[in-house]
């Protein structure tokens, strides 16, 4: 066991200059739907399974070598690898075998990724960002044999039949045919009545009271079927009136925006005022357990389980949405947008309506993926100069633990509260180190890393208190969270960015391996 692990640390550095795996191919995720309001009803807890120490150590070994096999790019970047590298296009129809014509027979899909909207001279300005696609016809049998090609150590055979259907379920979204080159128009009409009872879609928002108008957007779906772009809406009455201008209110209106030619493509998207606050959240680890730093649990979290809140959070947002006037909720995963449907199916169920933000497809290889985060926060900051954020996420994301410090310098006064959760405080199971060098020069009352969603309650955050006293912070400006209690003086030494974490880690379990203490 300690040779295999010393040649290991051999061969750390011809692993990681590596490719990454073969991809499995994926293309966009199926439908969307009006989105539903949050549910207010209580939720039992969820707590976090603490593992037993031993069993966490005896599994470093094995643990290494699947991240180092099949995951490498995942456990630097906090990005799940099995979410990275999906089939497009063509690869999607070889891997089937399916022909042209058999593919021009099946319908055109939209996901359609509920935008927001903000004011300028011309009037309000929505984004309109999402993916065509078709999705083929694939038997069962197929299906299962590419959904074990996503699976490790088990086989959907092995599976309970929930889970095999979400296994199949996933799958199809991952194999379906993006569609470039085409047109897409939208008809936009104010969302449904929904009395504004301040308890869903980022508090108050209101159904707007503008009439409809049809947009088609500018220029055809990009070779990956993608489209992203800003619209002017224009001023048309209808029953209600008119919308009212960004500049002179703080209410949020909703507007329902249908994908024409079919029905998949429903999405509400948000015209949020100039002035007010923005929540933008990560889903993974922090509204749902996801474990991504295990990998075999959250592959099977990610790919056939059905997705589980992370304790109390649903309480936390439920409060803010309830509290705070005119809160605008954004949820901005880096999970593909393949995918995006099942996390959109759990938010609306879970959690406040919002805006949505996922991978684009044109970010694919490992350094795409890791400047995805800051490519998306800066457009919603770019979008609202005026407007205060909240940002939200857990620990074990690199991208995470650099964008979100480095928005408070570049968007001086933006940045209301920044909240990690420590998911090394919590889960043994997490080994990967997080660094917290980018809060050096944050005053510490304007972030807080916490330990359970608690720690949140009976902040005024609408008013800027975003630090509980009470919970110990721990921070000590770099790498931290290394196993063995070694903090990385110690431990190793500094390894170019990027690739740290796994570097580090990998060092660490070796040497403790070296050393006898495994
Ligand atoms: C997968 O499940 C989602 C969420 O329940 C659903 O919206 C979607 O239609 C399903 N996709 C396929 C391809 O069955
Ligand atoms: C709001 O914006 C419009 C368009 O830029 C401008 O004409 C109007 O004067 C502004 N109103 C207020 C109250 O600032
Ligand atoms: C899909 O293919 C199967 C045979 O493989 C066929 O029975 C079924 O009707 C097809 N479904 C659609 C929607 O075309
Ligand atoms: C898309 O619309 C443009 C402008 O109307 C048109 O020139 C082009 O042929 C259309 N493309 C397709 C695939 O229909
Ligand atoms: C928008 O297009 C639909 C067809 O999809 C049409 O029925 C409707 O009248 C159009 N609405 C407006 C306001 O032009
Ligand atoms: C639309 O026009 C009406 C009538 O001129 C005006 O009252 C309203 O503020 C305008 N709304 C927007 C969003 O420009
Ligand atoms: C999308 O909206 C249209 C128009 O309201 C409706 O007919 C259709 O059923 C909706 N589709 C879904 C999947 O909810
Ligand atoms: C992806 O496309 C968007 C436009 O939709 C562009 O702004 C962005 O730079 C592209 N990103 C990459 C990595 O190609
Ligand atoms: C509106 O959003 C767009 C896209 O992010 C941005 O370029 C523009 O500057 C914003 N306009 C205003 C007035 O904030
Ligand atoms: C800080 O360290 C203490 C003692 O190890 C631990 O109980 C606490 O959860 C840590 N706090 C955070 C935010 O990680
Ligand atoms: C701080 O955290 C503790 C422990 O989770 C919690 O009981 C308390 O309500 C939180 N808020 C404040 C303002 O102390
Ligand atoms: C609910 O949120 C408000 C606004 O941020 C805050 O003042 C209040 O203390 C919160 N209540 C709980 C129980 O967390």
């Amino acid at each position: 066991m300690k040779s295999i692990q010393c040649l290991v640390l051999a061969l750390l550095p011809a692993a990681l200059a590596a490719p990454a795996p073969a991809p499995v191919q994926a293309v966009a995720a199926p439908h969307p739907m009006i989105t539903a309001r949050a549910s207010l009803t209580d939720r039992t807890p969820t707590r976090v399974q603490e593992r037993d120490i031993i069993s966490s150590i005896a599994g470093l070994g094995s643990y290494l070598s699947s991240v180092l096999g099949t995951y490498p790019s995942y456990v630097a970047s906090g990005v799940p690898n099995f979410f990275q590298d999906f089939p497009t296009g063509t690869a999607v129809e070889s891997s089937l075998g399916i022909s042209d014509s058999d593919l021009a027979a099946t319908p055109t899909q939209v996901l359609n990724i509920p935008g927001y909207a903000n004011w300028t001279e011309q009037g309000w300005n929505l984004r309109f960002h999402g993916n065509v696609f078709k999705q083929p016809n694939i038997s069962e049998s197929k299906l299962d044999d590419l959904a074990n090609g996503f699976l490790i150590g088990t086989s959907i055979q092995q599976l309970p039949p929930a889970e095999q259907t979400q296994a199949r379920n996933l799958t199809a979204e991952i194999y379906v045919v993006q569609q470039g080159g085409v047109n897409v128009t939208m008809n936009i009409e104010p969302a449904s009545s929904q009395v504004s009872d301040g308890t869903s879609s980022g508090s108050g928002a209101i159904t707007s009271p503008g009439g409809a108008q049809n947009i088609t957007l500018v220029g055809e779906t990009t070779p990956e079927g993608d489209f992203d772009q800003f619209l002017p809406l224009k001023n048309v009455s209808g029953a209600g009136g008119y919308l009212l201008p960004g500049n002179d209110t703080t209410t949020i209106q909703r507007v329902n925006v249908y994908a024409q030619g079919t029905d998949t493509g429903n999405a509400t998207s948000y015209l949020v005022p100039e002035a007010g606050l923005t929540i933008v959240s990560d889903i993974d680890d922090i509204l749902r357990i996801t474990r991504i730093y295990q990998p075999a649990d959250g592959l099977l979290n990610s790919f056939a389980k059905a997705y589980v809140p992370w304790m109390n959070m649903p309480d936390i947002y439920a409060n803010w949405s309830k509290s705070i006037p005119d809160f605008h909720f954004h949820y901005l995963t880096t999970t593909p947008e393949q995918v995006t449907r099942n996390y959109m199916d759990f938010i609306y169920k879970t959690y406040p309506g919002g805006s949505f933000d996922t991978r684009p497809l044109n970010f694919s290889d490992v350094s795409e993926t890791l400047s995805v985060r800051k490519f998306l926060l800066e457009k919603i900051f770019q979008s609202y100069p005026k407007r205060k954020f909240i940002l939200i996420a857990d620990t074990s994301n690199s991208d995470v633990m650099r964008d979100y410090p480095a928005m408070a310098t570049e968007f001086p006064g933006q940045v209301q509260c920044i909240f990690l959760r420590n998911t090394s405080a919590t889960d043994s199971g997490d080994k990967f180190p997080y660094d917290t060098s980018g809060f050096q020069n944050l005053s510490q009352s304007m972030y807080m890393f916490f330990v359970v969603p608690d720690d949140l309650t009976n902040l005024d955050i609408l008013n800027g208190q975003c630090y509980n006293a009470t919970i110990k912070q721990n921070v000590t400006f770099s790498e931290q969270g290394l196993p063995f209690g070694l903090s990385k003086k110690s431990a190793a030494p500094r390894v170019n960015a990027g690739w740290n974490g796994l570097v580090v880690v990998g060092l660490v379990m070796v040497l403790g391996s070296c050393l006898g203490l495994l």
